[in-house]
């Protein structure tokens, strides 16, 4: 799914070369979150794709998801949950490990946190190789629920994460290339 973006955001964005990694093109969002105009339009767009749509529960990935994901919750009147790194959620979890685009990791889900029938939307600042997303859609899974739809702000498609997502089933919407 795509929509209009409005420019704010794209110009909001600033890219880093080289960072964390020689090769790394990094897209900082923090000028954009810093910038409340720009903020308010990226929130504005996501409440315009998914008010109405059904979704149970939104789930924000640490930590840059947490930022776009809670305003969204909160506008939409549904749940968050958070999936973290480990070791930070307080009570039962299952966990599933990924690769990054400079490294590798392990996310975790609190089990009582989806139940079965859920139908979860996955909010992330950023898709790169999809990984991030995968473990998360896995998490959701494995306790009965569906994600079945992701949204982000910033998408760079030339490093496969958009096939990657598609090919397990769900829709993506990315506001920015
Ligand atoms: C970044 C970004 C996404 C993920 C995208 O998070 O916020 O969550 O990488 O990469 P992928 O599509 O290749 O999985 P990071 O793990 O760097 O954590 P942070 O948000 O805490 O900085
Ligand atoms: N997370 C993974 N890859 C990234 C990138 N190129 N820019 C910002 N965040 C990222």
């Amino acid at each position: 799914m795509t929509q209009a973006t409005p420019a704010i955001i794209k110009d909001s964005i600033t890219t880093i070369v080289d960072y964390p990694k020689p090769g790394i093109l990094f897209r900082d969002v923090t000028t954009l979150m810093a910038n409340p105009e720009a903020f308010q339009a990226t929130i504005d767009c996501f409440i315009n794709a998914y008010q109405g749509q059904g979704f149970t529960k939104i789930i924000g990935t640490e930590s840059r998801g947490f930022i776009f994901a809670a305003p969204l919750c909160y506008a939409l009147g549904i749940p968050f949950i958070p999936v973290r790194k480990p070791g930070k959620l307080p009570r039962d979890v299952i966990a599933q490990d990924y690769q990054l685009e400079y490294g590798e990791d392990v996310l975790e889900l609190h089990t009582d946190a989806i139940v079965p029938g859920d139908k979860v939307l996955l909010v992330d600042d950023l898709l790169a190789t999809g990984g991030t997303i995968e473990a998360t859609a896995k998490l959701v899974a494995k306790l009965g629920g569906e994600a079945t739809d992701a949204a982000f702000v910033v998408s760079l498609p030339e490093l496969g994460g958009e096939q990657r997502i598609e090919k397990m089933g769900i829709n993506i919407l990315k506001l920015v290339e």
